[in-house]
C-alpha cells in the first residue's frame, strides 16, 4: 500500500482558519505527510504550534526562515503532490491569479508543479466583487481546483456566500477529485536493482559498483504512489523499502529467473539493475592458488534479461530500461533505446562527478518511443525517481 500523499497546506488570514488543525489532523490521520504554510496574516488567527504540532512538522510562514533548507520556496513545492490553500482570502486570490509573489505563500505557487485546490472564505459583497470574480476565473481557466464557498451567516454577522467550506467536505472533494490517490494505485511495478554478482571461485567474485540506491529509490518512491511493488536486488547496504516484495539475488541468471518467473503479474518492468554482461563459464569448486604469472579467466555472456523480455511483453506492458554510459551519452542511450526493444530508457553518465554510482544524486536523459529526450538536471535520486514514474504514469496510463 502507499503510504500517502505530500501536502504542502497554504494558509491565509482569515477567520476560517481556526479550522485548519481539523483539515490538517484528518489529512495525517489518512497517511499524508502535511507541510502547513501559514501567511503573516493567518498567524493572528492559528498559531504556529498548533500545527506544528499536529503535522508533526515546523511551520514554515517566512521566505527568510530556515528549516533544514535554505530554498523552502523552491524545494517545498517541487516535492508536493499537491497544494491546497485553505482559507484563501481575496487577498492571496489576486496574488496568485496575478503571478505576484511577495511572500512565501505567494513566491510557493508560482514555484508548483502540482494540482492546487483553492478554498476560498471571505465576507459576502467581497466574494461577490468583480474583482475577485475575474481573480476566480483566471484561477479556473488555468485548471486550479476551486471549491466555491457555502452560502449561510458569516462570521462578520452577514448572509450570503463566502463561508469557507467544511473541513469534511474539503477531504472529500480532495478524495474526489482523486487527488489523494497515488498516480499508481492499482498497478503492479517490478523493479530490479543492485549489481550483481558472479563466482569465480568460493571466495571470489566478479561485480560492479551499482549501490542499488537508483532502484530502491524507485521501489520506494513507487510505493508511496500507490503501486503493489516486488523488488528483485542483487546484494546492497540498503534495507528494502518497507512494504515491497523482496527477493533477493545474486547472479545474473537467478535475476533473470525472478524476473521471468514475476513478469507475467506485472504492468511495468523497471529494469534499474546493473546486470553483469560476462560470467565465469565454470567457477571452480575450490579456492584457486595464486602461482603463475598470469591468469586468464573464460568468461561467457549472460542472458540480455531485458531485451528477452522486451521480445516477449504482452501489448499491456511497459518496459523501463537503464543505460550507464561513459561519455557520449545521447548517442549511446539512442542506440541503446533501439536496440533493447523498451518503452522508456534512463540513461546517465557515470563518470561525471557527484552523480551516479554509489551517490545520492543523479543527472539523466529519459528517451521515449516518440524520439523526445527530457534532460534532468542534477537531483536527488528520489526526485529522478519521481520523474521517471511521473513519465510512466503518463505514458504507460494515460486518463
Ligand atoms: O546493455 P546494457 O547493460 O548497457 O543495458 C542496460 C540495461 O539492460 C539495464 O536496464 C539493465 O538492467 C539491462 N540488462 C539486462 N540484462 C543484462 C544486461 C543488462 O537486463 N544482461
Amino acid at each position: 500500500m502507499g503510504k500517502g500523499m505530500r501536502v504542502l497546506l497554504g494558509v491565509s488570514g482569515g477567520i476560517a482558519a481556526y479550522k485548519i488543525p481539523y483539515l490538517v489532523r484528518g489529512l495525517v490521520k489518512a497517511h499524508h505527510e502535511v507541510r502547513v504554510v501559514l501567511t503573516r496574516h493567518a498567524r493572528e488567527f492559528v498559531t504556529p504550534l498548533t500545527l506544528e504540532t499536529l503535522s508533526g512538522f515546523p511551520v514554515l510562514t517566512s521566505l527568510f526562515e530556515i528549516h533544514g533548507s535554505s530554498m523552502p520556496h523552491i524545494e517545498e513545492p517541487f516535492r508536493a503532490d499537491l497544494m491546497v490553500i485553505a482559507p484563501a482570502t481575496a487577498n492571496i486570490i489576486g496574488k496568485i491569479a496575478n503571478g505576484i509573489a511577495d511572500d512565501l505563500l505567494s513566491t510557493m505557487v508560482l514555484a508548483l508543479d502540482a494540482p492546487l485546490l483553492v478554498v476560498p472564505a471571505m465576507n459576502t459583497r467581497m466574494y461577490r466583487h468583480p474583482a475577485v470574480q475575474a481573480n476566480l476565473e483566471i484561477l479556473r481557466k488555468r485548471g486550479v481546483h476551486l471549491l466555491e464557498p457555502g452560502t449561510g451567516e458569516l462570521a462578520c454577522g452577514e448572509e450570503g456566500p463566502g463561508r469557507m467550506a467544511e473541513v469534511e467536505e474539503i477531504l472529500r472533494v480532495l478524495e474526489n477529485l482523486g487527488l489523494l490517490k497515488g498516480p499508481l494505485r492499482g498497478k503492479k511495478l517490478l523493479v530490479t536493482a543492485g549489481p550483481t554478482v558472479e563466482p569465480v571461485d568460493p571466495v571470489r567474485v566478479l561485480t560492479n559498483r551499482s549501490s542499488g540506491k537508483m532502484g530502491y529509490a524507485v521501489a520506494a518512491e513507487a510505493l508511496r504512489q500507490g503501486a503493489e511493488v516486488m523488488l528483485i536486488s542483487g546484494p546492497t547496504c540498503l534495507p528494502p523499502p518497507e512494504g515491497v516484495d523482496f527477493v533477493a539475488v545474486e547472479t545474473a541468471w537467478e535475476m533473470q529467473e525472478a524476473a521471468e518467473k514475476h513478469f507475467p503479474r506485472y504492468d511495468v518492468l523497471i529494469m534499474t539493475a546493473a546486470v553483469g554482461d560476462y560470467r565465469v563459464e565454470t567457477p571452480a569448486k575450490e579456492k584457486m592458488k595464486k602461482g603463475e604469472a598470469s591468469l586468464t579467466l573464460h568468461l561467457v555472456e549472460n542472458p540480455d534479461i531485458l531485451k528477452s523480455l522486451a521480445g516477449r511483453k504482452r501489448p499491456d506492458q511497459f518496459l523501463v530500461g537503464f543505460a550507464a554510459e561513459t561519455g557520449s551519452l545521447r548517442e549511446k542511450a539512442c542506440r541503446k533505446f533501439t536496440a533493447k526493444g523498451v518503452d522508456l530508457l534512463v540513461a546517465n553518465d557515470v563518470t561525471e562527478e557527484g552523480a551516479g554510482f554509489g551517490s545520492d544524486m543523479n543527472r539523466v536523459l529519459i528517451l521515449d518511443r516518440t524520439g523526445k529526450v527530457e534532460e534532468t538536471g542534477l537531483l536527488p535520486k528520489s526526485e529522478i525517481a519521481r520523474r521517471i514514474l511521473g513519465r510512466i504514469v503518463d505514458e504507460a496510463f494515460p486518463p
